[in-house]
């Protein structure tokens, strides 16, 4: 067979060692394995080439993809869909298409298009619907949890409160636990609101009980207007889903309207691409290594529309429309832990 692997959306650490495990197995069983360059744009604009066995010697701890990846939007009118059904059927007897939920909206829609796909669940966001875990989250906690432990030392010199915004485009992961990993003393995030009253509540309360600083953690896609902002439609337009929420600021505004509000001093911080960049922590490698082995299997056995997801300790093959459409969310009983700590 000649499996195709790409990888899209923004990259993560991870994302390697998911391509290895696809392409060490289907070498080992003496299958080609051809690279797809650059995401869905490698296949709209045929861009394959055979990977060999040391194009996987090494890649397991480096982050981002070998393979390259982009933004591209296949509804332009351009075109792109097409164009990638015909690059599979001339080109691939399968294809795993390592991505977020944008990427496996695609893998669906080519599926249902009678398209040999296998699909293998990456976002940092970690908001893909159906499963426990995407390439990339583990690490950019890590990244996150390691940022607030070293705010914590100068904040307390500092006596100051210091804001911290993560990534997340619809969800508040990121923020949730990486903010619980590191001791946030608030988080905020889209799925439970909070206004600048409260916010700036909190750390009158905390400063009332002692406590000399303060970090608080905001997701980058809170709504301003929640917090008494305007929210901006005005976006910088990057390709699919064409939004850079960190042009918005949010973590700045808030900073600024606490600062309003007198008696703190505050500084902010924007982790930003900090906690893409860098090796995956071994929980990512490990995982990524087994979604991306189960989605070999998945091609071996011709289980195309479909993709691994990890459901407790253990991966389930699902059909692709199970991911394809919304974003999980941070459920309540985990936002409240989080705030048992505030
Ligand atoms: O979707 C993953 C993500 O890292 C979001 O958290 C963030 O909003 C976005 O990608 C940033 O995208 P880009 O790398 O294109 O700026």
């Amino acid at each position: 067979m000649r499996i195709g692997v790409l990888t899209a959306g923004g990259d993560a650490p991870g994302l390697n060692a998911a391509i290895r495990a696809v392409g060490v197995m289907a070498l080992a069983d003496g299958h080609e394995v051809i690279g797809v360059a650059n995401g869905w744009s490698g296949l709209a604009n045929y861009a394959g080439r055979d990977l060999i066995a040391a194009d996987f010697r090494g890649v397991v701890g480096l982050g981002g993809t070998l393979l390259g990846t982009a933004r591209f939007d296949l509804d332009h009118p351009a075109g792109g869909r097409d164009q990638v059904l015909e690059s599979i059927s001339e080109h691939l007897d399968a294809l795993v298409a390592i991505g977020g939920d944008g990427t496996q909206r695609i893998s669906h829609w080519l599926a249902e298009r009678g398209a040999p796909v296998v699909g293998v669940p990456k976002t940092l966001d970690n908001d893909l619907l159906g499963t426990d875990y995407c390439i990339g989250f583990d690490t950019a906690i890590s990244i996150v949890a390691e940022s607030l432990d070293r705010l914590y030392t100068t904040a307390d010199s500092h006596h100051r409160v210091m804001v911290v915004e993560t990534m997340g485009r619809t969800t508040g992961w990121v923020a949730a636990l990486g903010g619980l990993a590191g001791g946030a003393d608030l988080i905020v995030i889209p799925e439970f609101p909070l206004t600048m009253d409260d916010i700036v509540a909190h750390l009158v309360k905390r400063r009332n009980a002692g406590n000399a600083f303060s970090i608080v953690v905001v997701a980058e896609g809170v709504n301003l207007a929640t917090l008494g902002g305007t929210e901006v439609t005005d976006l910088s337009a990057d390709g699919v889903r064409g939004v850079r929420l960190a042009t918005r600021g949010v973590g700045q505004f808030v900073a600024t309207k606490i600062d309003e509000h007198g008696g703190f001093e505050v500084r902010t911080t924007v982790l930003g691409h900090l906690q893409r960049g860098g090796s995956p922590t071994a929980y990512d490698r490990i995982w990524a290594t087994r979604v991306g082995a189960a989605a070999y299997h998945a091609v071996i056995e011709g289980d195309f529309g479909t993709i691994p997801l990890v459901r407790g300790a253990t991966i389930e093959l699902q059909p692709l429309s199970v991911v394809a459409y919304g974003q999980r969310g941070v459920p309540r009983e985990l936002y409240d832990l989080c705030a048992a700590f505030f």
